[in-house]
């Protein structure tokens, strides 16, 4: 460990769906990846919990055979969503807690050899709208961490490969200018992202950029699964995936074959189920079959972003390959045929995102001083169109109206011109959305900008002028102004934390509690005991929960009518999803025949699935809205008759152990 007046490094952190990666910079301006507590350089992102422990990485994996409850994963598709998919341990929560724990762990790990580690550098895919980017910062917060930056996954891999390739020295600088143009192709565990970047020495310009935050190795290992408890189910009537140890074996057997397959033409898989063993072969030829359409969304996605670009693929030097999966030969061949280049596999798919975060942490942490390291220059490209909500004045639905197309370069500037609705209108509401589709709801809505107070009597189509900034760190801000009275209103929609989440001890000591099954925190029966933290947390989700299920139908104030809507639309896609469950059980009812029945299993799982995701989002939703209730002092009936156990257990919830 460094003596205490040695300057802390920075870390780069690459936070992904399945394996992070922590990356420092060495005495000697190397990018190195610090090894976990385990001795591993990639630690899985998965959490277990039990009654006095938060178990994180490969162990977690291991243990969630035996509690697949206790068990989260993949949190990185669900952030930017309120919630998990599904409950732990009974307790909803929110997909940066999680990925807080694991970036925890991360910087306590990194703190073995580099002793206090503060600020650091985090990826998130291209494709991660502004949301996502939100998330991951508060996550990195939570943390204990200074966000330095968040950079995007292909631009940290050309930042490795810059420097991997001698374009660029953290300490000297630019060592060649020669511009280059490379194609970045990472394929993760959950995320697909392509970008193509203009290198120039230190110089990284992004010039297109698309993917898919839901497509990545999980999704062949789906395939895999799917057909091994095909085969299953044809064979002995049962499906494997019933019982969810079963299931998290499966699925841990399956990614071991799925490796073998990139390295042989066939391999094994032992199905276990219901005191059954079935050996099922499986063959490299059948499981590009599987995954073929996957693999044709990347191609798809790959062939745009050049068309985007306005390039041809002799301008492109290099076809980059990043992220674990880049490894199926499929994704080479694939890169091969359509781009007629032999793919770079030089830089390391597991470390190379680390690595260019960590360049770049090193650059920003070391800005301005006296013997400061070369600056990187990043120019990025929007990776999601903006626009407004505005009215077809022909069709009078309401319509999304893109102001600024993705791939603009930022930073940039953009004004439109629109027009009021009706006669002595005195309010402007100007609707901000992030998206592709001209449907506003199919959007993410960033944030609203209101012109307040116009004068009466201002005719129908007097001129609002919208202007949009989009700076070079991804912040937006929105202008709109009325020139005929002067008068204008300004939004800045920053990355800032976006709601108030607790300290990670309050959720750890949340998802403690021994036997807490899932289902128990809305049980507001059962005694509690006061000193226990964490059932009295969960006593008081319970009784949130339950003000916000008597509120959602109630008048409330204006400031809790955000909270109230999300509530009302969490309830109605729960009972959606209620009845699609019915619909999928009674069509497997009637299912003739073994093939029938195994379809209509399929579907009726997916039903089920649907359902718990939506169950849990009500939950959450109401959870939230009784808690702003509780804070606001609605006057509501039930909280005159939970509002006295809820002050006594708000006092032992800071209190307890
Ligand atoms: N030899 C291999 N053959 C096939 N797939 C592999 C191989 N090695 C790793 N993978 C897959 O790569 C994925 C993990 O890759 P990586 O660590 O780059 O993803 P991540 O960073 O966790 O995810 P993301 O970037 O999507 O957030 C897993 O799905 C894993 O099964
Ligand atoms: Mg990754």
């Amino acid at each position: 460990m460094p003596g205490p007046t040695a300057a802390q490094p920075p870390v780069g952190i690459d936070l992904g769906t399945t394996y992070s990666v922590v990356a420092y910079l060495d005495d000697s301006g190397r990018p190195t990846t610090l090894p976990n507590g385990s001795g591993e350089l990639l630690t899985a992102s998965a959490l277990l919990f039990d009654a006095d422990d938060v178990v994180v990485g490969r162990e977690a994996v291991r243990g969630s055979i035996m509690d697949p409850d206790s068990f989260a994963e993949c949190f990185k598709r669900d952030v930017g969503s309120s919630v998990y998919h599904r409950k732990v341990r009974g307790v909803d929560v929110p997909p940066e807690v999680f990925s807080a724990l694991i970036l925890e762990r991360l910087r306590q790990d990194a703190e073995r050899r580099l002793g206090p580690v503060r600020q650091a550098v985090i990826t998130v895919p291209a494709f991660f709208d502004e949301t996502r980017r939100k998330a991951t910062q508060e996550a990195g917060r939570l943390a204990g961490l200074e966000v330095l930056d968040i950079i995007n996954e292909p631009t940290a891999a050309a930042v490795a490969y810059g420097y991997q390739h001698g374009f660029f020295h953290p300490v000297q600088g630019a060592v060649e200018a020669e511009p280059r143009r490379v194609l970045v192709y990472d394929l993760g565990g959950g995320t697909f992202d392509v970008t193509i970047l203009e290198i120039s020495g230190h110089r990284f310009r992004a010039l297109a950029t698309d993917g898919d935050v839901r497509l990545g190795g999980k999704d062949f290992d789906e395939r895999l699964v799917d057909h091994a408890a095909g085969q299953f189910a044809a064979e002995h009537g049962l499906d494997p995936r019933s019982d969810a140890q079963d299931a998290a074996q499966l699925w841990q057997d399956i990614q071991e074959a799925k490796h073998t397959l990139s390295e042989r033409q066939r391999a094994v898989v032992m199905v276990v189920h219901a005191g059954i063993r079935m050996r099922i072969e499986v063959t490299r030829q059948l499981f590009e079959e599987l995954g073929r359409d996957l693999l044709r969304r990347t191609e798809n996605t790959t062939v745009q972003v050049v068309r985007e670009a306005g390039l041809q693929w002799s301008d492109i030097e290099r076809v980059l390959l990043v992220g674990g999966s880049s490894r199926m030969p499929m994704v080479a061949e694939m890169l091969q045929r359509v781009t007629g280049k032999e793919p770079d596999r030089t830089a390391s798919p597991d470390e190379a995102v680390a690595h260019g975060a960590a360049l770049y942490a090193a650059m920003l942490a070391n800005q301005g001083a006296p013997a400061g390291l070369a600056r990187c220059e990043l120019l990025n490209v929007n990776s999601h169109s903006l626009g407004v909500v505005g009215m077809n004045t022909k069709t009078r639905r309401r319509q999304n109206v893109v102001i600024i197309p993705k791939n603009t370069p930022i930073p940039c500037s953009v004004a439109r011109t629109f027009q009021t609705a009706r006669h002595g209108q005195r309010n402007v509401v100007v609707a901000i959305v992030e998206g592709e589709s001209h449907r506003p709801e199919e959007c993410i809505a960033l944030g609203h900008c209101i012109v307040r107070d116009l004068p009466p009597d201002l005719p129908q189509g007097t001129q609002v002028r919208v202007e949009y900034q989009y700076a070079a760190n991804g912040r937006i801000s929105v202008l709109a102004r009325v020139p005929a009275v002067r008068q204008s209103a300004q939004v800045e929609i920053q990355r800032e934390p976006g709601r108030d989440l607790e300290d990670l001890d309050t959720w750890r000591a949340r998802l403690r509690g021994a036997g807490c099954a899932a289902g128990s925190s809305s049980s507001s029966a059962a005694p509690i005991d006061l000193n226990d933290r964490s059932s009295v947390l969960r006593r008081l989700d319970a009784l949130y929960t339950l003000v916000g299920q008597a509120a959602v139908s109630e008048s409330l104030p204006s400031s809790l009518s955000g909270s109230q809507q999300a509530a009302r639309a969490a309830a109605a896609a729960l009972e959606k999803a209620q009845a699609a469950l019915h619909a999928a059980a009674a069509a497997k009812e009637s299912a003739a025949g073994t093939g029938e029945a195994v379809r209509y299993g399929s579907e009726l799982a997916r039903a089920k699935t649907a359902h718990d995701q939506a169950l849990t989002q009500s939950d959450f939703a109401h959870l939230i809205l009784g808690r702003e209730c509780t804070a606001a002092a609605v006057d509501l009936p039930i909280l005159r008759q939970v509002g006295p156990e809820i002050d006594l257990l708000k006092r032992h919830s800071k209190h307890s152990p």
